[in-house]
């Protein structure tokens, strides 16, 4: 069995990679990865040697390169994205480009090539923001940044691509992941690093923005079991049902921690904020999911490992990184 993984250099697919590779012996694993900014490969450095794992560099839009692996394919798990909605508000081209014609070249491909199984990895953030209650896999879609935009026209493409070629596609949508190895722009590893450094960590708004988090080990046993058991032409929602407030989560950061919460520094609010994301997940635990990590033991072990690897981080935090990031904050 060979699956093709593409974005399995970035943080969500870095960690599928290894599950993979360590739940199932007879699979070869190839990731295509363009290496952009997020695309790190110290983060698969313990099974580079692996001889079940090639790495291929190259864009999923190339329909050159997708065509040569998808050919030799079984399975195609879709991570490559764009995927932090503060660059999608300030450059959305790059996110139409990869996030919605990079999965349809990968679509036409594994149609020609009849792969068995193609699973999307989308987002709760299709669905859009709600105070109360939770989305079902049958709501409506209302994105609201170029980045959940984007995501949502990928999602419903390989959707089309069921119904209009029968192609064996499963989607899953999962809510805010967590853990090692997250490129210091997303909330929980930039604020845990500031936080190392004594650095002011930056929380929009009134920090009272709820999320649900989900700890990326769990995610990846769930996007297994929807590669495995999953109904082609179904779409699974994944999540913990840990919601906590952008507030609360940055406290036990800083507590954790031992630093003072006069490191929090309220900074103007992101454009178009969604307040919050709640996803009933009932569809997945059907198929046997269920989470194994609680959000108290994996924010422990989160702090732990970025406290433990500042080599891992250091070097992300300066050159490009630096620019963006004084420019995103008027530093
Ligand atoms: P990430 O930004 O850490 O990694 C993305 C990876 O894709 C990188 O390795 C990058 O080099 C690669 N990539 C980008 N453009 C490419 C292209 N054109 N061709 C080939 N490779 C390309 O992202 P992540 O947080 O690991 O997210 C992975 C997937 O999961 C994304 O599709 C994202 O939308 C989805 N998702 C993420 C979360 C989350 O909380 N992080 C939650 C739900 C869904
Ligand atoms: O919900 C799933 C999504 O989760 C994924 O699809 C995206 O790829 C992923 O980036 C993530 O999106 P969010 O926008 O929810 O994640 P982020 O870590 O950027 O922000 C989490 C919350 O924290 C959000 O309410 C914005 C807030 N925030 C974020 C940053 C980076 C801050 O208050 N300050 C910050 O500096």
């Amino acid at each position: 069995m060979r699956i093709l993984v593409t974005g399995g250099l970035g943080f969500i697919g870095s960690h599928f990679i290894r599950h993979i590779l360590a739940t199932k012996p007879d699979v070869q694993v190839v990731n295509l990865d363009k290496q952009t900014y997020a695309g790190n490969p110290d983060n698969l450095k313990d099974v580079e040697d692996d001889a079940r794992y090639d790495y291929a560099k190259g864009d999923i839009c190339d329909a050159a390169i997708v065509d040569k692996l998808a050919r030799d394919a079984d399975i195609i798990v879709n991570f490559a994205a764009e995927s932090h909605v503060d660059r999608s508000i300030g450059k959305p081209g790059d996110f139409i480009r990869t996030d919605i014609f990079g999965t349809y070249t990968l679509l036409e491909a594994a149609r020609r090539h009849k792969v068995k199984r193609f699973v999307q990895i989308s987002t709760d953030e299709v669905y859009g923001s709600r105070e109360k209650g939770s989305f079902n896999e049958n709501d409506l879609l209302r994105p609201s940044s170029p980045y959940s935009a984007s995501k949502a026209g990928a999602d419903m493409l390989a959707h089309s691509y069921f119904v209009t070629y029968r192609l064996p596609v499963v989607i899953t949508r999962s809510s805010n992941n967590y853990g090692p190895f997250q490129y210091p722009e997303k909330l929980m590893p930039l604020f845990i690093t500031n936080a190392i450094e004594d650095k002011e960590l930056p929380l929009y708004g009134d920090g009272s923005n709820v999320r649900d988090w989900l700890y990326v080990e769990d995610n990846c046993r769930a996007i297994s079991l929807a590669v495995e058991k999953g109904m082609p032409g179904e779409i699974y929602n994944i999540a913990s049902g840990q919601e906590l407030s952008n507030k609360g989560v940055t406290r036990l950061i800083l507590k954790l921690l031992g630093k003072p919460d006069s490191l929090i520094k309220p900074v103007k609010d992101r454009p178009g904020h969604d307040f919050r994301y709640s996803l009933d997940s009932a569809k997945i635990r059907k198929l046997g999911f269920k989470p194994k990590v609680s959000f108290e033991e994996g924010i422990k072990t989160t702090v732990n490992w970025y406290k433990a690897n500042r080599w891992w981080w250091k070097r992300l935090k300066s050159g490009e990184y630096l620019e963006y990031y004084r420019k995103q904050y008027n530093l």
